[in-house]
């Protein structure tokens, strides 16, 4: 059977981020700023870097900021225009979405990320497609989700991205079950939510970035309760063991875990340190902290 080509992707951004109240206590955690952009800007530009097209946020109360994002902003960009502010401006406009490129449906009850997905079910369809959680962010020369597309573009069949985690950290993330190793690409045997590090069957774990066949939409929607009594992508997905190819792609380059205030901190640090126009002062600075 022939490949059917990723163009959609799924954005789950109901979540209330009390991590980092108060800044998130009238703006969503997704509008973040890193360095001079939101983390969610950050996720629509990988995707788009990876060939998506048709974007769906799973939202909630208090997320409009996130679609007026990507609206295109008239009269700032009339000011912008006639004061001369061409980079700005073209800042803006290299970000304008294809018109109609963004849908929205909304995650009523906070039920886990699983539910979140399931609420996208009629834009996934028939089609495979792409998750993307914003508060992981990934630093890398080839942008983390293509790196994935073009996993799937070879296997046909599930791709999550993989990083190696403490063992004590097990119990934060969806752990793999590994089979054989080809290069990056690990085959999946099984999938565990937030094991306690002595059940975990690795360090493997699971980050934001995924690339699943639609078949998962039909095992969510047994709502079975899993880790934390919520409905868990990871259990779904590892019913899809066995009945497509599932992998794990050791992905190039770097995640930082904005979710989590250090994650977070060491995001800018290390974003602003690769930006050609800040790197060098970023790095002068730091060597006053670094000596201290
Ligand atoms: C979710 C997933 C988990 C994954 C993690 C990556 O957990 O459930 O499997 O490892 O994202 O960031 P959450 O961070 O929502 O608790």
């Amino acid at each position: 059977m022939p490949i059917k080509p990723l163009r959609k992707a799924v954005l789950p951004v109901a979540g209330l981020g009390t991590r980092f109240l108060p800044a998130t206590k009238a703006m969503p955690k997704e509008m973040l700023p890193v360095v001079d952009k939101p983390l969610i800007q950050y996720a629509v530009d990988e995707a788009r870097a990876a060939g998506i097209e048709q974007f769906c946020m799973v939202t909630g109360r208090g997320k409009t900021a996130l679609i007026d994002h990507f609206d295109i902003a008239f009269e700032l960009e009339a000011t912008l225009a006639e004061r001369g502010k061409q980079s700005a401006l073209a800042t803006l406009r290299s970000e304008a979405m294809e018109p109609g490129s963004i849908t929205t449906v909304r995650q009523q009850v906070p039920l886990g990320l699983g539910h979140a997905i399931w609420c996208a079910r009629a834009f996934i369809g028939d089609d495979p497609f792409a998750i993307l959680l914003p508060d992981d962010l990934v630093l890398s020369e080839t942008p983390c989700l293509k790196q994935l597309a073009d996993a799937y573009n070879q296997t046909g069949g599930n791709v999550v991205a993989v990083t190696e985690v403490p063992h004590d950290q097990t119990n934060r993330y969806g752990i793999l079950d590994i089979g054989e190793i080809v290069g990056n690409l690990v085959q999946v045997l099984g999938l565990v939510e937030k094991p306690d590090p002595k059940d975990a069957p690795s360090d493997l774990s699971i980050i934001g970035r995924y690339v699943l066949l639609p078949e998962v939409v039909a095992h969510l929607a047994r709502m079975d309760r899993g880790a934390g009594n919520e409905v868990q992508l990871t259990d779904a997905m590892a019913r899809m063991i066995g009945h497509t190819p599932f992998h794990g792609l050791k992905f190039e380059g770097r995640r930082f875990d904005c979710g989590d205030k250090v994650g977070f901190l060491e995001a800018q640090i290390a974003f602003a340190l690769a930006r050609p126009d800040l790197g060098p002062a970023v790095r002068e600075f730091l060597k006053a902290y670094t000596n201290a």
